[in-house]
Order: structure tokens, then sequence, then C-alpha cells
């Protein structure tokens, strides 16, 4: 495995791999990897001849009073488990090789980003979205991949590529869960103990108002008051809870079919989000 930290000694790699008619699958992410960025890696591997992942801790996506400077960085660990996984490269540029002091290009994707996650978190799906369609422009892959688990992130990515026309195919992968049904997170390390027996409770709750809306006898509103209900008396402080249609995010009526439920809630100082898709015809 490769470990390039500048734009130029990338591109130098990805020139001779295109020369050779290789295609590219690339992985992004913030590093501190668990099994769940494992598995893109994996699956990146499946679908193209060589394998790109980048860490990079994005500033752009963090807002004031979150969680930047304390964001785990394992950089050791993470190359130990790249490279037993089979990666090609492992880009691992510097905030200024990504961002020039006079920076003054930024990605919108409006609508969208200003919802749920959005809400809470002003100005976030913009630094996403920059810095994907950097890295994009940078790698320039044929495949990107990622996990259902920011399900918000991946309508936004898949926004940016489709009204921008940028040439790769996104591929979104399933979430990988621990045994008790809790979501693998970079951020799950920031739970105590006892947190750790409760956010599980999380997912749980997401499958209970699935079973309701299945079930067909309350109203949407009326799932999503009980769902936060039962998020509230294991002591989650709910951002959203809302059941939503896949194909735009919007909040889903009776009669659409195919249907997501998106949460994000906080549990002591820790932030969880989560979601679960399915169809009403089964
Ligand atoms: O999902 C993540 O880890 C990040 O939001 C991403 C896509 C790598 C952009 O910084």
């Amino acid at each position: 495995m490769q470990i390039l930290n500048t734009v130029s000694d990338l591109r130098a790699v990805l020139n001779v791999w295109r020369m050779a008619g290789d295609s590219i699958a690339f992985v992004p992410t913030m590093g501190n990897l668990h099994a769940g960025h494992i598995d893109l890696v994996n699956k990146a591997k499946a679908c193209a001849d060589r394998v790109v992942v980048s860490i990079f801790v994005n500033p752009t996506q963090f807002g004031v009073g979150e969680d930047y400077a304390s964001y785990p960085r394992t950089e050791y660990a993470d190359q130990d488990k790249l490279l037993a996984v089979g990666t090609d490269v492992l880009f691992l540029p510097t905030v200024t090789e990504i961002y020039c002091l006079d920076a003054a290009a930024m990605v919108t994707v409006s609508g969208i980003s200003e919802q749920y996650c959005g809400a809470f978190r002003p100005g976030h799906f913009s630094g996403v979205a920059t810095v994907v369609c950097k890295l994009f422009n940078i790698v320039q892959p044929n495949k990107a991949l990622f996990g259902l688990k920011d399900f918000q992130q991946l309508i936004v990515i898949k926004t940016m590529v489709r009204d921008l026309n940028i040439p790769v195919e996104i591929i979104s992968v399933e979430t990988v869960r621990e045994v008790s049904g809790l979501a693998l997170s970079s951020r799950n390390g920031y739970l105590t103990d006892l947190e750790k027996q409760v956010a599980p409770e999380l997912y749980r709750i997401l499958c209970f108002a699935k079973a309701l809306v299945l079930e067909g006898k309350l109203s949407i509103t009326e799932i999503e008051q009980q769902a936060v209900k039962k998020l509230d008396s294991y002591g989650f402080k709910t951002d959203y809870l809302s059941i939503c249609r896949i194909r735009d995010l919007n909040p889903a009526s009776s009669e659409d079919i195919e249907l997501v439920i998106l949460a994000a809630v906080k549990l002591g100082k820790t932030r969880l989000i989560d979601n679960i898709c399915f169809s009403k015809i089964l």
C-alpha cells in the first residue's frame, strides 16, 4: 500500500493506473476506521481494479462547538487495517493540501442540506459536499462507495453528482451493526459503558416504528410521536425522528411505499444517527 500526502503524488500514481486501463474505486473517510469502513473497502475491491481510500478529517463539515479538535485520529491503526485488507493507495492529505488559505468556492446542495441533520448542523452538508467534490476531482474515480448509515449525506452526494455531472458511480453499502443492533460509528467511542448499553435501543425503536408503519393502524405523525416517547424513556434527547419517502426525503404520506425512517439523537455528549429503509410492499 502506498501512502500519499499530496495531490500531485496521488495524480502521478492514478495516471499510471489509468494508462494501464485500470478502473478505480474510491472510499472517502475521516479515519478511525471500523468494520463498516473495512466493508466499504472490501466492496470497493470487488468492483474495481484499484482501490483508493482517503483519510481526511474535514474541518469545513464541523460547526462551532462540534468535535473537530477531539475527533478520534488513529492514523497508524488505520494504516494497518487498510494494509491488511489490500488497499492500493491511502491518500492522507493535510488541511492545507486540500484547502488553500483564501479558498472561496464551496458546493451547496440546497433544500435537502437544510433538513434533518442540516437543521441541527448548519453548513455541515455544504462542508461534506465541498470536500467530496474536491476529492472526486482529485481522484476521478469510476466508483465511490458510501455507507447507508449516513443516509442524508448519501442523498446530498448523489444529488451533487447528478446536478454537477460528475462522472462517478455512487455505490451505497448496508450499515454494519454490532450484534446489539448499534450501527458502527467512529463516534461510538465517545459513549460511556452505561451509554453503550442504552445506545442499541435507538435501532430497536426504529424497528418498532417500522413495524407500526407496516401495521397501518396509526398515522405517520402518531408513529413518530410514539417513537420519540420511547426514545425519551431511555434518556435519548431526540433532534428528530422522521418518516420520509426514500426518493427525496420529503415527509412521507400514507400513500408512499418506499420509506426511510431517519433519526438523530443525543445520548449524553454523543450524537448518534441511524435509519431504517423499507418498502410497504413485502
Ligand atoms: O462520512 C464521512 O466520513 C465524511 O462525511 C466524508 C464523506 C468522508 C466527507 O468528509
